[in-house]
């Protein structure tokens, strides 16, 4: 690759520094890309530190900047979402930008019709069609506040996140298609509203031909049920509602170490900037490019990159329901590409490993003309070296490993292919993005030596995009991010930044298990298995898994007494989790173990847990009660 500048012909090193050393002059300069309705005239608001806020007295509506404008400036039949179904093929369809509009605007006119006011939260429970992004856009077009929650989550998680966000309205759809089954929703949805404490007065049912059941088939339920078709037939559009840049646009839950989720709070104009900036800086993608995000709108990457990013930019995006096997084959990735012109293509290293375990060959990739492609970008999780050579043997382009989080919103780290291609590290995602300063301390707070491995740390403020506090629990946010270390974000992940200042992030230091880039926590499968009548307690932890990255594996101590033959426990277990946090934990391992190593105080060492099924070389925790329990266990796990 060659390491020259792109459109702005500045380099990286001067463009970081000046993000840096002047944000107000950086941030308000990439808020020109931005149409506002009172443009900022400062950036940053430090007054609550550490708590931040970005351009503070600015206005403007971001379902406008995604859609409206590009039809005024006179791009409406530009394409602005293909729905491409792997699924159901004979549904898959283009909306050009005059259309997406027309259909968020008239959307928006039945959530203002049902009652959603400016503020108001809006629950949206749907599988990969059009009509997720149509309603996230909707929300984003009243100034109401929606919070997708992923489809793969059973009614329980799904109930937790209602009553933490207190939505009015839920959208959801009949259901999702998986390979070789459907998923139902309603009965999911209407499970979640009768465990929860503060249901929606409303439900909106998208109804797939595919999929049984209506909202016709819940009358008496909490809500009150209406049909998406029947009501969008009938809608006067609504136009966009202007709001404060710090206002908050989405909340997302994503799991922490605990069993309960953190909301994410997203504002509006801080992420409008951010999201711009990355299309053209970090992804290469500006008007007329196609763009696709093989992720899900339930993810983050899904709302950042499949729908608000590549419309902020006026791009086209590919929203793609099915798998990157088995629907029908190892090809699909590169006949989506073939079939829509794909510029740049972004998904997770599980999604490559799986193709490659089908296709160790690459055969499929000669099939199609996928010439289109300048470029394929991951994460979600580290992109192991051994899937980086492969990937770009069979593609012969830039395969482009980038690092961040839910919180962030977008990339931390990455290789700026619209700013500054630089050369690829194999296991690094590169350098900082500008205004990122990232730092790696050792546990007493004092930065590390280059090479060595500490907590990855970002100085405060975190740049526009990210997040901005968790819904309702200004405490936890400051607990889990900002207590560690004094002025700093503790990201929860381990790593280290080389001498040329690439980063390697290495993996949680935490308890969140990524498995196949879903974010799992370790308490919250935990809590789960403790329901179970013969189960004292329970470790679980992320183990090493070949194609997943990780899989969560679970270790039990059974009550004194308790007669359970091992395999009827294990069936029951997974079960329970199935059903109580859904089927995307793949939560399928148990074993049965006479004791937990803890330490003194009682807490259970699942790092230690890990390291043994891992075989990873461990140092025996110095607070431990029992060291006598890890020779057990070792004996039992490394056998
Ligand atoms: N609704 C309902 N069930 C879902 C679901 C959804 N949206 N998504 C996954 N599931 C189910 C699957 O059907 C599977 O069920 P099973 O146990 O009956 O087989 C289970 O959850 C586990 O799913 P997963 O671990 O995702 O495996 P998979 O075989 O369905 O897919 C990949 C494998 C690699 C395609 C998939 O994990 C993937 O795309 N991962 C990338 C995630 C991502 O985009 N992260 C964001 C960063 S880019
Ligand atoms: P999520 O919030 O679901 O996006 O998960 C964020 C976590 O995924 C991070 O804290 C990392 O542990 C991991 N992750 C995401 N991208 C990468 C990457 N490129 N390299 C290493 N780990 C990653």
């Amino acid at each position: 690759m060659n390491s020259t500048t792109r459109h702005s012909g500045r380099s990286y090193a001067e463009v970081y520094r000046e993000s840096i050393e002047q944000p107000e002059k950086f941030w308000l300069g990439a808020a020109e890309a931005v149409e506002w309705e009172k443009p900022p005239t400062r950036a940053l608001d430090a007054s609550a530190a550490p708590t931040y806020r970005w351009f503070p007295g600015a206005t403007l509506n971001t379902c406008f900047n995604a859609l409206d404008r590009h039809v005024r400036d006179g791009h409406g039949d530009r394409a602005a979402l293909i729905y491409d179904s792997a699924m159901a093929p004979d549904a898959s369809r283009t909306y050009s930008y005059a259309q997406l509009l027309d259909e968020v605007s008239r959307f928006a006119g039945v959530l203002t019709e049902r009652g959603v006011a400016t503020g108001d939260r809006v629950i949206i429970y749907m599988p990969m069609i059009p009509e997720a992004a149509i309603a996230m856009l909707a929300c984003a077009r009243i100034g109401a506040v929606h919070s997708v929650v992923f489809g793969g989550f059973a009614a329980k998680e799904l109930a937790t996140r209602i009553d933490d966000a207190g939505p009015v309205v839920l959208v959801t759809a009949s259901g999702g298609l998986e390979p070789g089954r459907i998923v139902e929703y309603l009965p999911m949805v209407e499970k979640a509203l009768e465990l929860s404490a503060t249901p929606p007065h409303t439900v909106i049912v998208k109804a797939r031909e595919q999929i049984p059941g209506s909202a016709a088939d819940y009358r008496g339920s909490a809500a009150t049920w209406f049909d998406w078709d029947t009501l969008i037939a009938d809608a006067s559009p609504a136009q966009p509602v202007p709001v404060a840049a710090t206002d908050p646009l989405y909340i997302l839950y994503t799991s922490g170490t605990t069993g309960k989720p953190k909301g994410v709070i997203r504002d509006n104009g801080g992420h409008a900037v951010a999201l711009t900036w990355s299309m053209k800086n970090i992804y290469d993608i500006g008007p007329g490019d196609v763009w696709w995000t093989a992720s899900d709108v339930g993810w983050v990457v899904g709302h950042s990159y499949i729908v608000y990013g590549p419309l902020l930019a006026g791009a086209t995006s590919v929203l793609y329901e099915g798998k990157p096997v088995g629907t029908p084959d190892a090809g699909a990735f590169w006949r989506v590409i073939s079939d829509h012109g794909v510029s740049a293509l972004f998904t997770a290293p599980t999604a490559i490993r799986a193709v490659r375990k089908a296709d160790p060959d690459a055969r499929e990739v000669a099939k199609y003309d996928i010439s289109s492609l300048k470029a394929l970008f991951v994460a979600g999780e580290r992109l192991d070296p051994d899937t980086y050579a492969w990937t770009t043997k069979i593609l012969d382009r830039p395969v482009v490993d980038h690092w961040w989080q839910t919180e962030t919103g977008w990339a931390i780290c990455a290789n700026l292919l619209g700013l500054q291609p630089m050369p690829i590290k194999p296991g690094s995602p590169t350098v900082p993005v500008p205004g990122y300063r990232v730092e790696v301390l050792g546990d007493n707070g004092n930065p590390l030596p280059a090479g060595t491995e500490g907590q990855i740390v970002i100085a405060l403020p975190l740049p526009p995009g990210a997040l901005t506090g968790l819904w309702r629990d200004p405490d936890r946010y400051t607990r889990a991010y900002l207590a560690a270390f004094d002025g700093y974000y503790l990201t929860g992940d381990s790593g280290y930044i080389d001498e040329d200042g690439y980063v390697f992030v290495l993996g949680r230091s935490d308890d969140v298990i990524n498995v196949a880039g879903h974010r799992l926590s370790a308490g919250s499968i935990e809590a789960v298995v403790a329901g179970h009548p013969a189960v004292a307690e329970s470790a679980v932890v992320g183990i090493r898994d070949e194609l997943k990255g990780q899989r969560p594996s679970g270790y039990v101590v059974l009550k004194a007494g308790a007669d359970v033959d091992p395999d009827t426990l294990r069936s029951e277990l997974v079960a329970m989790v199935r059903d109580q946090i859904g089927a995307v934990a793949a939560f399928r391992d148990v074993t049965v173990v006479p004791a937990l190593p803890k330490t003194r105080s009682g807490k259970i060492l699942r790092k230690t847990v890990r390291q043994i099924v891992d075989r990873d070389v461990y140092t025996v925790p110095s607070t431990i009660e029992d060291t006598t329990v890890l020779e057990i266990l070792e004996k039992q796990l490394r056998s």
